[in-house]
């Protein structure tokens, strides 16, 4: 689907939104997946792996230097990846999804956001960045996105999260970000917070 190699962990609670599982640099489709079923038990688990290599490994979108972005790259990544979700959600019956996101997978799903809405139902980004130097003007009325940042992250510095937080909540979506005293890996904080953000309904 759409070049996409991925992983699809159907779920056992139909209620419960699937998960779009988004890695970062170097990760691949079986990342995510202990993580998923930690924080969303029961939710169906679809996991694409990122089709630009950067030496080797996998990523979503090219970038120049890091966290300098080939925009033109990202924008045909992130339609590619948005009529990938729309495929398998035909194929495999399902909801739209939330996007769980760690570094490089939290922009692209930020990106996703900016430039396909509707595809996402709402996103979890771990250690995101504003993935545009010029946000469209876009309407996210409501989505729910948690934010979860590291206060010394060395590759995200704090006002790129704040300037990702606000485009988001300038569009109108629903934003939780919180500030976590950690740098740019994940914590067993960002797995406890995306849990109840999840099981208190996106909230
Ligand atoms: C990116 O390139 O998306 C960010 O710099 C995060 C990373 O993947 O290192």
């Amino acid at each position: 689907m759409e070049g996409f190699q991925y992983r699809f962990e159907p779920g056992t609670d139909p209620a419960l939104p699937p998960l779009l599982l988004l890695h970062g640099t170097g990760g691949d489709e079986h990342d995510l997946i202990p993580l998923g079923r930690e924080v969303a038990p029961g939710a169906a688990l679809l996991s694409p792996r990122g089709r630009v290599l950067e030496h080797g490994m996998p990523r979503f979108f090219r970038r120049l230097a890091e966290g300098v972005f080939d925009e033109d790259d990202l924008r045909a990544q992130a339609a590619a990846l948005a009529g990938f979700v729309a495929a398998a959600r035909e194929q495999h019956g399902l909801a739209a999804p939330v996007a769980l996101g760690f570094s490089n997978g939290a922009n692209i799903a930020a990106a996703l956001l900016l430039l396909h809405p509707g595809t996402l139902a709402g996103a979890a980004l771990l250690r995101a960045m504003p993935p545009l130097r010029q946000p469209p003007e876009v309407a996210l009325p409501g989505t729910p996105v948690l934010m979860l940042s590291g206060q010394a992250d060395p590759i995200i510095p704090p006002q790129g999260s704040a300037a990702l937080a606000a485009t988001l909540e300038g569009a109108g979506a629903a934003v939780m970000h919180r500030s976590l005293p950690t740098g740019h890996g994940l914590t067993r904080t960002d797995l406890v917070l995306t849990r109840e953000w999840l099981e208190n309904g996106l909230k």
